[in-house]
Formats: C-alpha cells, sequence, structure tokens
C-alpha cells in the first residue's frame, strides 16, 4: 500500500483488517488494534481466529468470501476478543485480488458500543466533577473556621492553665487538628501539578518498589505488561504516582481480605489510538492499568467509587480514589473502572501529545 494511503486508512475510526489468502492478518489500522486490543508488531502473520471468536461461530463466513470471491456484511455482530473483552459491531468482508494469483480480504468493523460509552463515560465524568466540586467547596470553607477555633483554643488553654482546665482545650485541639487533616485529604495534594516529559514506565516502577515488599510478603504476585514503545509524556511523576499507588493499594486490600487462591495484581501499559477523553478524540493516548483477582466492588457502591467518603473498609477514609480521579483530570485524562468477581480493572487514560504540555494545549481539539 501506498504511504500516504497507508496514513489515511490508519486514521481512520473504522477498524481495517486486511487478510492474506490464508486469511493471515496482513495489516491492520490504529482503529482495530484498539478493538481487538492488540498491536500491529503482534498482529502479524496470526490467524484471524487467534484475534477473536464469535457466537455462533463465524469463521466459515470469512472462508467462503474467500473461495467464492464473494462480500458479506453482519450487523449487531458480538466479537469475543482475546483477553475477554467483548466488541458489539457491524462488520463487513470484502474479497480483494491484486494480481491474478493474490488474493485477500478486507474486514471493516464499525464500533457499535463506542458511542454509547463515550456517552456514558461522559455523563458519569461530568457527575463526579459536580459533585467532587461541591463536597471540596465544602471542605474549603470548613478549613477557615476551624483554624480560627484552634487559635482561641489555644489562647484559652493559656488562660486556663492556672485552672487545671487545659484537658477540655487539648481536646478542643486534638479534634480540629483531626478534622483540618480530614479536610486537606478531601482537598487533595495541595500544590498545583508540574508537568515534564517523562516515561511512565518510570513512575509505575517507583510505585512498584514502594509495595514489592509487602506484596512479596503477602503472596500477591505482581505480573508487569508494559508496551515499551509509549513515548514521554508530559507527566507530574509526584502526582501519577500517588494516582496509582492508590490504585494498587486498593488492589492489595481487595486480595488481603478475600481467600483467593492466586492474589494477582496486573500492571500494564498500552498505546490507543483515537480515544475519546471527555467530548476530545485523541490521537494517541497512554493507558495505564491495574488489575487485579480479587472478589470485585461490591455492588452496592459500585456508582460512587469515584466519590469522596465513599468506603467499605473499617480504617478506609474513602479518599483514594477520589483523589487518584483529581490528579488525572489536571492530566487532563480520566479514570474508569470495570469490576466482576475474579477481575476489577482499573484504567487511567493520559492524552499523549507529542512535546507539548497538556496546559497550553487546553480548550483546544487534538485532531
Ligand atoms: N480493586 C478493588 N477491588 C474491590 N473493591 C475496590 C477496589 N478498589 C476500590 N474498591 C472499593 O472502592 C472503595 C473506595 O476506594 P477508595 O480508594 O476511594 O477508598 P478506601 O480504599 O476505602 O480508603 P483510602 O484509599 O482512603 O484508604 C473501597 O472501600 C472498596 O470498597
Ligand atoms: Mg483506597
Amino acid at each position: 500500500m501506498d504511504n500516504s494511503v497507508r496514513n489515511y486508512v490508519t486514521e481512520l475510526n473504522t477498524g481495517i483488517l486486511v487478510l492474506d489468502e490464508s486469511l493471515k492478518i496482513m495489516y491492520l489500522n490504529s482503529s482495530a488494534q484498539s478493538m481487538l486490543d492488540i498491536s500491529l508488531k503482534s498482529s502479524r502473520k496470526k490467524e484471524l481466529k487467534e484475534l477473536f471468536y464469535e457466537e455462533p461461530d463465524s469463521y466459515e463466513n470469512f472462508k467462503s468470501c474467500l473461495s467464492e470471491k464473494s462480500n458479506f456484511t453482519k450487523v449487531d455482530a458480538l466479537l469475543f476478543v482475546k483477553g475477554g473483552k467483548r466488541l458489539l459491531c457491524d462488520y463487513h468482508i470484502q474479497h480483494f485480488s491484486y494480481d491474478p494469483v493474490e488474493e485477500g480480504l478486507i474486514i471493516e468493523i464499525i464500533n457499535k458500543e463506542y458511542s454509547h460509552e463515550i456517552r456514558e463515560r461522559l455523563r458519569s465524568q461530568t457527575n463526579q466533577e459536580v459533585t467532587s466540586a461541591f463536597i471540596k467547596g465544602l471542605a474549603h470553607e470548613i478549613k477557615n473556621p476551624l483554624s480560627g477555633i484552634r487559635g482561641a483554643a489555644q489562647l484559652l488553654s493559656q488562660k486556663f492553665s492556672d485552672l487545671g482546665l487545659n484537658e477540655y482545650t487539648e481536646i478542643i485541639i486534638n479534634q480540629t487538628d483531626r478534622l483540618t487533616s480530614l479536610v486537606d485529604n478531601i482537598l487533595g495534594p495541595n500544590r498545583k501539578p508540574s508537568f515534564e516529559a517523562r516515561n511512565v514506565h518510570e513512575a509505575l516502577e517507583n510505585v512498584i518498589s514502594l509495595v514489592h515488599q509487602d506484596l512479596r510478603e503477602k503472596d500477591i504476585v505482581l505480573v508487569k505488561d508494559y508496551d515499551p514503545s509509549i513515548p514521554d509524556i508530559f507527566i507530574d511523576s509526584y502526582l501519577l504516582e500517588q494516582s496509582i499507588l492508590n490504585l494498587v493499594n486498593n488492589a492489595k486490600e481487595a486480595l488481603e481480605d478475600s481467600n483467593i487462591l492466586s492474589p494477582k495484581i496486573e500492571v500494564g501499559t498500552r498505546i490507543l489510538h483515537q480515544e475519546f477523553l471527555g467530548e476530545i478524540q485523541h490521537k494517541t493516548v497512554c493507558k495505564i492499568s491495574v488489575i487485579d483477582n480479587g472478589p470485585g466492588i461490591p455492588s452496592e457502591i459500585r456508582e460512587s467509587i469515584f466519590f469522596p467518603m465513599i468506603s467499605t473498609k473499617v480504617t478506609g477514609s474513602g479518599l483514594g480514589l477520589s483523589v487518584t480521579q483529581g490528579i488525572i483530570s489536571q492530566h487532563h485524562g480520566t479514570v474508569s473502572c470495570k469490576s466482576e468477581p475474579g477481575k476489577t480493572e482499573f484504567s487511567i487514560l493520559i492524552p499523549v501529545e507529542n512535546g507539548v504540555p497538556e496546559e497550553k494545549k487546553l480548550g483546544k481539539i487534538h485532531a
């Protein structure tokens, strides 16, 4: 394929797969790579049936399009993609031959879940942003009177020292300190992020070094599944580490409290193409995922886990995920979760904007 044509095909929102005469992959564009969760490199020379399976099995359709030199269209197909993902789509199989002997198939896949998913993601993100802004506003308003109460209690303690009443002023001071620290946690990290072009794997490795020993002691296996081709992206490493650490700690705590036989946490990275973050479609997005094989998120809190102070743990403050979400939105990214018993996956998506700090691009459409 001519390179400039290939560039256009690569960027299409429709997934395009090109198969040779033995139904092996010759090429797939970025959208097909995202939909089928596979990179171009690792798909090469793989057979189509190694990428997805359809119920009822449709492999014969592909073979007969080849043998009969015919085309085929399927509406509302449900594909089971390798790795457990399901993909609701329409697809079209087109036979082609480019010289007397060479032939193959072009498959066009139109993802139908995408538009629904984008709308859902946007709705839930807006809800969370409104609630978080309200709670943070309230927390901020509570902070000022608290410092007033503390100051007055300190003055009183000086006056009461002779009367033996300091015990009471101490209680006021300690309790206001407790409230202040709670409010500070709700407000999240008390500084603006400072973005630098960094490799996300450095941040992941720093997080892993913090939890490694603890995981080993608890017999939790840690699996790394990095995509080494991810370029440097503009991040605040310290804050990003904080946000990933919250996810890894949650995974660890979920596994500790369960009786899973082989507890495992998988930390992975991937590049996604043409992905929507909010209303903006980004050409390239970096995905960081933390997956555990624990019991899953209890259904009664599944919709509200990103709100502050939602927790099922005796000693949990319920702030970890809300802080993570705050940090990731400072990176103009999103954090989402899919959970079922045996597999809970948190995904952080951050745009890769090739060398220009995100804050300079705010408000622009990233074509
Ligand atoms: N990987 C997971 N598996 C199962 N449940 C989870 C997982 N991650 C989060 N949760 C649920 O979401 C709740 C909220 O998590 P969050 O990190 O915000 O607070 P927390 O862990 O309870 O407290 P904190 O992080 O402040 O110590 C948890 O209490 C837990 O019920
Ligand atoms: Mg937590």
